[in-house]
């Protein structure tokens, strides 16, 4: 499948010069895919490893997947300058793996090699995506260090959780290849995407799409991927947020610094949202929650020589959004900050717009995000169109682009509603 990072709008942008650091951990590797990605975009990227890096995978990878020389110290072609010609001219600079020693140099302004020398050169958007061990990371000097980078305006990714090096699993993973390049392509396009201003806000986001059971092994669904609530809780994360995202039926990974809760049905997801929603300071729905399910599944699974059933009844669900802002008017949710999604077709009555602003009014929410989903537009695609209504009346326009540069434009609409 295509992605945000490559495909036909992607070529005609103008090559970006990224430079793509690589410390000496194990997930160097996966570093290999990154490259692929972002040079797959049509972005310069210079590949600048250190030398523990170099033991994890060899120069010959990188130069190959970047089309371009690897630097590696100071001293090769001495006449360019290149502790400083590589920081200057990069319009992004990411590090990934960035070790706990990569990251506590970058954070005392250490420049004992070509990588170290290049972020105290490097005037543009800097992002970090950490991989170690789970001690090392949560290790109080670590903390400091990713204190100090995010005070200065760095993006410090925090790493994902899973299976480690060995047999152990904790938080320490890479974040997804694909996930860093898609925050790469963001902060390409919108250099201020990711500032720190989520630290310490606790956003839920659901996502997908609730499947209603009509016996144990069907249901009724539909076509939501997940993907624009996943790429919500990246960019949320990455902006500082603690995120927590009840994710019904996706079958996307993760994103890093995010808490999953899987469900299945809209009464599953109501559950597990009413439970995160109470010590949560925003609320995004993006989740396609069914409207009706089959008022009585069959207990076992319905079979072919079964009479063929005239009719499925179906019953009612509860509008979770619509409970949430009752919730808060009642008083008994503090949640400061309520988002609702719409994907909306015109019909004979009224356009997409009006549609969308009458929902607005009807659920009683802060914020919609209303997109048109005619002719397959929006499900399951990496890119996205969308107008942002508020309830004080103004609207933000979004032009197609990738979910991600969406999910940016929310959170600002979100910052804007939040108290200081
Ligand atoms: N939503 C919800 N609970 C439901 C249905 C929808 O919380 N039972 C939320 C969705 O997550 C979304 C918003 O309400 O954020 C709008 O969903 P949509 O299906 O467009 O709204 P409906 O009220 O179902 O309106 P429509 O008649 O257009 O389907």
């Amino acid at each position: 499948m295509a992605d945000s990072t490559s495909g036909p709008g992607a070529a005609a942008e103008p090559p970006r010069r990224v430079v793509l650091g690589v410390s000496g951990g194990i997930a160097a590797y996966k570093a290999a895919e990154l490259l692929r990605r972002l040079t797959e975009s049509g972005h310069d990227v210079t590949v600048v490893p250190t030398e523990a890096a170099l033991r994890f995978v060899g120069e010959p990878t990188w130069a190959a997947l970047s089309h371009n020389p690897v630097a590696t110290d100071v001293w090769t072609a001495a006449e360019q300058v290149p502790h400083v010609r590589l920081g200057r001219q990069a319009d992004l600079v990411v590090v990934a793996p960035a070790t706990a020693d990569l990251l506590a140099k970058a954070a005392h302004g250490m420049a004992d090699d070509l990588l170290t020398n290049t972020l105290l050169t490097a005037r543009c958007p800097v992002l970090f995506a950490p991989a170690m061990h789970t001690e090392m990371w949560q290790h109080p000097a670590t903390v400091a260090n990713v204190a100090t980078l995010r005070g200065r305006g760095a993006v410090v990714l925090d790493p994902a959780s899973g299976r480690l090096t060995g047999s152990d699993t904790g938080q320490g993973r890479l974040p997804e290849p694909a996930e860093i390049a898609r925050l790469a392509e963001l902060l390409l396009r919108r250099p201020d995407a990711l500032p720190g201003d989520l630290a310490g806000r606790r956003v839920l986001i659901t996502a997908g799409g609730t499947r209603e059971a009509l016996d144990p092994v069907r249901f009724l669904g539909n076509r939501s991927s997940g993907r624009q609530g996943f790429e919500l809780a990246a960019v949320a994360a990455a902006r500082g947020a603690r995120v927590t995202l009840v994710a019904a039926n996706v079958e996307l990974p993760g994103p890093a610094g995010s808490e999953l809760i899987p469900v299945g049905s809209a009464e599953e997801l109501r559950t597990a949202t009413h439970a995160a929603a109470k010590d949560a300071d925003v609320v995004v729905m993006t989740a396609a929650v069914a409207d009706f399910r089959p008022a009585a599944p069959a207990e076992f699974k319905i079979k072919k020589t079964d009479a063929v059933p005239a009719s499925i009844e179906l019953t009612g669900n509860p509008d979770i959004l619509a409970e949430l802002v009752q919730a808060r008017s009642a008083g008994r949710l503090g949640v400061a900050v309520i988002v609702g999604f719409a994907a909306e077709t015109g019909d004979r009555h009224a356009d997409v717009l009006s549609h969308g602003r009458a929902k607005l009014a009807r659920k009683g929410c802060d914020l919609l995000v209303v997109n048109a989903v005619s002719e397959g537009r929006a499900f399951g695609r990496e890119d996205n169109a969308a107008v942002i209504l508020a309830a004080d009346g103004s609207e933000t326009d979004i032009p197609l682009g990738p979910k991600s540069v969406l999910a940016a434009a929310l959170c600002d609409a979100i910052t804007a509603l939040l108290p200081g």
